[in-house]
């Protein structure tokens, strides 16, 4: 059965600033405030794991278990199955030392022109795993993915990371134009929090103070 999250202050298990932000707005409907991993002095584990939703469980579980409350993780990133899945969990680590995601969007044009295909039009999605950990080991995981194609050169100044060269499946802009609201009603990231918040943190009214 689903566990749900019956507390209101909830941990959030990742030392990225914009991140915490991002989530602490996603939940705030549901009255639940956040305190970072980082805030705690938590420890940032290592993500050894082979899969999203492997890494967003290490970073929860070891949150959870070093703070003895329930804590909460993500891991994304963008798949290119022309390229066996790559970037995938590697997405951030392609940018390099600099986080220059000038230099991971050219390495992807790049890895895909080797193969022999068209870089430009090239199926592509975004994945956004989400694991809310207990200290006893139990997990609750979501998965939320966004379908498009890469285009090249990259475009927008909207966004973070491969956002320039992603359109997703329907549209004509990349996430690098796209005004964030718009991205936000769409992304792999909302709907991942869509699910946990309908599986494990939605409460009655009468529970939010609106009764
Ligand atoms: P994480 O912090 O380990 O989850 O790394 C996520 C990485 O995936 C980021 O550094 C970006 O490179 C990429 N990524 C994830 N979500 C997005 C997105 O919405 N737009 C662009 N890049 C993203």
């Amino acid at each position: 059965m689903t566990r749900r999250f019956v507390g209101d202050t909830l941990i959030v298990a990742s030392h990225n600033p914009g991140k915490v932000r991002e989530i602490a707005a996603l939940v705030r409907a549901q009255g639940v405030r956040v305190r970072a991993a980082g805030e705690l002095g938590l420890p940032e584990p290592e993500e050894t794991g082979a899969s999203f939703a492997e890494n967003a469980d290490i970073k929860a579980a070891a949150a959870a278990l070093a703070a003895g409350e329930p804590a909460l993780a993500d891991d994304s990133g963008l798949v290119v199955p022309i390229l066996d899945g790559a970037p995938g969990i590697f997405s951030a680590r392609w940018a390099g030392p600099d986080k220059d995601f000038r230099v991971a969007m050219r390495r992807l044009e790049t890895a895909i022109a080797e193969t022999g295909a068209e870089a430009a039009g090239q199926p592509a999605f975004f994945v956004c795993a989400l694991s809310l950990c207990w200290p006893d080991g139990h997990c609750e995981r979501f998965e939320g993915r966004v379908n498009g194609t890469l285009t090249f050169p990259p475009r927008g100044s909207q966004g973070f990371g491969y956002d320039p060269i992603f359109v997703p499946e329907g549209g004509a802009e990349t996430f690098g134009e796209l005004a964030p609201h718009t991205k936000h009603a769409m992304s792999h990231r909302a709907r991942a929090f869509e699910q946990l918040q309908a599986a494990c943190l939605a409460r009655p009214a009468q529970a939010r103070g609106e009764a």
